[in-house]
C-alpha cells in the first residue's frame, strides 16, 4: 500500500476504529467463543472493543493465528489486520543460550544469524514482531533479568543490539521469514535500586546518557521498528508517561519515527506510581509522551474517547499514533498478505530444523566460559591412568529445563539432557549418572513465568539419591557435577539476595568432595552467581549459562575437548553479593584501592572482602593459552581527522588451538569529570592452531574518547590517554598516547 493510501485509509477510520488500533490484548479475548468473555469483562470491555483491537500478543501457531485473523478482519470495518507479537526472545523452537551467554561469545555475528534463525521459525508461526532484543544495560546481578541482556558494559550491547535487530528484521520487515524487532525496555529498566524487580531506577544523568542511552540509541540507528517502554521510573518519573526521554529524546534527539508500545500495564500503572490520579490521567499522561500501544490495559480503550471530545488530546495526536501502528503492518506487508509466512506445516514438525540445532551445537561452546581448570578438562575419551572411570553427578544431569525463563515456546521434551548425550556417546569407560538430589529445594513448589516447578522427592528418596551419588563419586576417578539454579530463579520476577548455587545442591557439592576432590563443575544460571566456595574445592568450573535446545551435546562437545570453551564474561561474577553492583568500569575515588596493597583502613574497601570480583569482566580461560606482545602504536598523538592504529602480537603457546577474545580498553587520565577507570573501545575474536601467532589491529579514534563534559556536551578532552590490550579487563600490556 503506497503512503496516501494509508493516510486515506486514516482518514476514512471513525474514531473508535482509531481508538481499537491502539489496543493490544492476548489471544484469550479472540479464542473460541464463552473464553472471551472472562478477560472480557475484567477489563470491562465491549465485543466491539475487542473486535477492534490493533494487535494481539503472546498467541502463536499457524492454524490458530489464521483463523483469528480471517474472523477478526471480516468484522473489521476497514479489513485492517491485526498485527501478533510475542516474546522470542532466544529462540522459538531451536532454542539457542539466553542473552547474557550470548554476549559471552563477544561475536555479534552470532546474535544475528541465531536472530535470523529465531525469525524464520516465529514467521512460520505465524509472529510478526518479537519483543527483543532487550539492551538494558545490566550491572546488578541480583536482578532477575539480567539473563536477557548481553551484559554490563556500553560497547558490547551495541555491538549486539545492532545484530539482532539486523538479525530479526533483515532487509525488510515485510521479506519472507523475517520479523519486525521491539527494543526493549526504554530507559534504563536495567538498574533497579536493589537488584528488586520494577524497583525504582536512580542513575546519574552522566551517567544515564554515557552507559544506558547508548545501546537503545544504535538499536533506533539499526532501525527498529518498535520499541517498548519500561516499568521503571528514571529521574523519578516512570518511563511510560515521561515526556522528556519518550519525546525529547527518543523522538526528537533521536529522529525515532516507529511504533512505541506501553510495557504491559505499565500505562495503568502510572496510577500506582503514584503520578496520576486516575485512569484518566493515565491516559493523557502516556499520550503525551507519545506512546502508542496500551499493552493489556483498558485505559485508552475507555478514555480517549473523551479526551477528544474535551479537547485534552487532539485528533492530530491519534492520528500520528495511529499511522505509525498502520505503517508498520504496511510495511510487514500486511494489506496484501495478512498471514504473512504462518505455515500450518511447520507448527506440525515433530522435530526443530536439524540445520538450526546444527548451528545451535556449534556455537554453544563459544558462549561457555570456563573459569577455573587446573587441567582436569578436558576429560580423555579413552581410559588413561588420571581417568579410568567417570560419576556424572547432580540435578542439571536430567535437566530438561535449560532454555532460559523466556522459553515459551520451546518443547522441553526436545532439549538434550547431559545424561542423554553421555549415553550417546558410548564411552570406552566406565560411568556412572546420578540425579544427586532435585534441581529445587525439598518441599519447594516455584512459580516462575512458564508454570512451576515442584520438586516431587519424599525426604526418604532425596537420602537415597544422595546416598547413591556420593557413592559413585568414591568408586569414580574424575566426578562431572552439573548444578545450578532453576531457570524460573531468573527472568522476570526473578531477583535473589542470595546469588549462591541453591544450598541442598550445595550440600551434595560439598558432600562429594569429601570423597573424591576430582571435580569438574558445570553449572547453569541466568546471572552471574558467587561461585566462592566452588572455586576453592573443584578443579574446573565450565559456566554454561542456559544453553537452550543442544545443551547435552555442547557440553559433552567441551568436556571431551570436542570443542573448546570461548566464551569471556559478559557481566563480571562477584566474590560476594556484598560486592554487588560490581563492574569493571568503575570510576576512580579519591582513595583508590588495589587488593593487598594497603593496610590502613582509610581507603575505598570492605573490611571483610576484596574490591576484586571473584571473575572480571572479560575473563574466560581456553584449553590453551595465550600470549600477549609487541603492543605497538604507529603514533603517538590522535586527532579530530588523524586516528592511530594499535597492533598487538597474539601468540597461542598451548598445545590445542583456540579463540581468544582480544580486547582493547581505553582510559582517560585526567578529564573535566571524574572518568572510568577503564572503557571498552574494541575486541575482536581470533581463531589461532597451536603455536600460531597472529598481529590484531584496533584503530583509536578521538570519537572513541568522547563523553559527557561538564555541560553535557559530548565532546573530547585533549590530553593524555592509556590503552590496555589484552584477554579481559585487567589486561596490564599498555602503552600511552595524547590527544590533541
Ligand atoms: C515484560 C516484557 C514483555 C512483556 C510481554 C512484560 O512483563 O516486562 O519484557 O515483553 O511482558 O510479555
Amino acid at each position: 500500500m503506497k503512503e496516501e493510501q494509508i493516510r486515506e485509509l486514516l482518514e476514512d477510520m471513525s474514531t473508535e476504529e482509531k481508538i481499537g488500533q491502539l489496543l493490544q490484548l492476548t489471544g484469550a479475548f479472540y479464542a473460541d467463543e464463552g473464553l472471551a468473555t472472562g478477560p472480557m469483562q475484567q477489563m470491562q470491555l465491549s465485543q466491539e472493543q475487542v473486535e477492534q483491537a490493533g494487535s494481539v500478543l503472546s498467541t502463536v501457531g499457524a492454524a490458530t493465528l489464521k483463523k483469528i485473523q480471517t474472523a477478526y478482519m471480516e468484522k473489521q470495518p476497514h479489513h485492517i489486520p491485526l498485527m501478533f507479537m510475542a516474546d522470542v526472545i532466544n529462540g522459538y523452537r531451536t532454542v539457542f543460550p539466553i542473552p547474557l551467554a550470548l554476549g559471552c561469545s563477544f561475536e555479534p555475528e552470532i546474535m544475528r544469524k541465531t536472530s535470523e534463525i529465531s525469525a524464520r521459525e516465529m514467521a512460520r508461526a505465524g509472529v510478526h514482531v518479537t519483543f527483543s532484543p532487550m539492551v538494558d544495560l545490566v550491572r546488578d546481578a541480583r536482578w532477575g533479568r539480567v539473563m536477557e541482556s548481553t551484559g554490563e558494559d556500553t560497547y558490547l550491547n551495541r555491538c549486539f543490539a545492532k545484530a539482532a535487530i539486523e538479525g530479526y528484521q533483515g532487509a525488510g520487515v515485510g521479506t519472507k521469514d523475517h520479523v519486525a524487532a521491539c527494543m526493549k525496555h526504554f530507559a534504563g529498566y536495567g538498574s533497579p535500586v536493589g537488584g528488586r524487580e520494577y524497583n525504582q531506577v536512580e542513575v546519574s544523568e552522566r551517567s544515564l546518557f554515557e552507559d544506558y542511552l547508548p545501546a537503545y540509541k544504535t538499536g533506533v540507528d539499526a532501525g527498529t521498528k518498535m520499541v517498548m517502554t519500561s516499568f521503571n521510573t528514571l529521574g523519578r518519573i516512570p518511563c511510560t508517561g515521561n515526556q522528556e526521554l519518550m519525546k525529547g529524546i527518543l523522538r526528537e534527539q533521536w529522529g525515532y519515527d516507529g511504533v512505541v508500545i506501553s510495557d504491559w500495564a505499565a500505562i495503568h500503572e502510572l496510577i500506582e506510581h503514584g503520578v496520576a490520579r486516575d485512569e484518566d490521567e493515565a491516559a493523557y499522561l502516556a499520550m503525551q509522551a507519545g506512546v502508542d500501544i496500551d499493552m493489556m490495559t483498558n485505559v485508552y480503550a475507555l478514555h480517549l474517547k473523551d479526551q477528544l471530545a474535551s479537547g485534552k488530546v487532539t485528533m492530530d495526536q491519534l492520528d500520528a499514533a495511529v499511522y505509525r501502528i498502520l505503517n508498520l503492518k504496511n510495511e510487514l506487508g500486511l494489506f496484501e498478505n495478512p498471514f504473512k509466512d504462518a505455515d500450518e506445516s511447520y507448527d506440525e514438525s515433530k522435530k526443530p530444523d536439524g540445520e538450526h540445532t546444527k548451528y545451535a551445537r556449534e556455537i554453544l561452546p563459544e558462549t561457555f566460559v570456563l573459569l577455573k581448570n587446573d587441567g582436569i578438562l578436558p576429560l580423555s575419551k579413552e581410559p588413561v591412568d588420571t581417568c579410568k572411570s567417570i560419576a556424572f553427578i547432580g540435578p542439571f544431569m536430567k535437566e530438561i529445563d535449560v532454555c532460559g525463563a523466556w522459553s515459551f515456546f520451546n518443547r522441553k521434551e526436545e532439549n538434550v539432557t547431559l545424561e542423554q548425550a553421555v549415553n550417546e556417546r558410548e564411552l570406552s569407560m566406565p560411568y556412572t549418572i546420578e540425579e544427586g538430589c532435585h534441581t529445587v529445594p525439598y518441599g519447594m513448589r516455584f512459580v516462575g513465568i512458564r508454570g512451576e516447578v515442584v520438586n516431587p522427592y519424599t525426604p526418604e528418596e532425596l537420602g537415597v539419591l544422595k546416598a547413591n551419588a556420593v557413592a559413585s563419586a568414591k568408586q569414580a576417578d574424575v566426578v562431572v557435577m552439573a548444578l545450578g539454579e532453576h531457570s524460573f530463579f531468573s527472568g522476570e520476577g526473578g531477583a535473589r539476595t542470595q546469588i549462591t548455587i541453591p544450598e541442598h545442591q550445595m550440600e551434595l557439592f560439598r558432600a562429594v568432595a569429601e570423597v573424591n576432590p576430582n571435580i569438574a563443575v558445570v553449572t547453569f544460571s541466568g546471572r552471574p552467581l558467587d561461585l566462592r566456595e566452588v572455586n576453592e574445592k573443584a578443579k574446573a568450573i565450565l559456566h554454561v549459562w542456559f544453553p537452550g535446545t543442544e545443551t547435552g551435546h555442547a557440553v559433552m562437545d567441551v568436556l571431551f575437548g570436542d570443542a573448546s570453551p570461548s566464551g569471556r564474561l559478559s557481566m563480571s561474577f562477584p566474590y560476594c553479593v556484598g560486592q554487588v553492583p560490581v563492574y569493571y568500569n568503575e570510576l576512580h575515588t579519591g582513595r583508590q584501592y588495589i587488593d593487598g596493597t594497603e593496610t590502613s583502613r582509610f581507603f575505598s574497601k570492605y573490611i571483610d572482602a576484596p574490591n576484586h570480583p571473584l571473575y572480571v569482566f572479560g575473563y574466560g580461560l581456553d584449553y590453551t593459552e595465550y600470549r600477549y606482545d609487541n603492543l605497538v602504536l604507529d603514533g603517538n598523538q590522535v586527532t579530530k581527522d588523524r586516528p592511530i592504529t594499535v597492533s598487538v602480537d597474539v601468540t597461542n603457546v598451548g598445545k590445542r588451538a583456540g579463540k581468544e577474545v582480544v580486547q582493547m580498553y581505553l582510559q582517560d587520565l585526567v578529564g573535566s569529570v571524574a572518568r572510568p577507570v577503564r572503557e571498552l573501545k574494541g575486541f575482536e575474536k581470533v581463531a589461532l592452531s597451536a603455536g600460531e601467532k597472529k598481529t590484531i589491529t584496533f584503530t583509536i579514534t578521538e570519537e572513541m574518547l568522547r563523553f559527557y563534559d561538564r555541560n553535557m556536551n559530548y565532546v573530547s578532552e585533549p590530553g593524555e590517554f592509556k590503552v590496555y590490550v589484552g584477554g579481559n579487563s585487567d589486561a596490564e600490556l599498555s602503552a600511552g598516547f595524547q590527544l590533541v
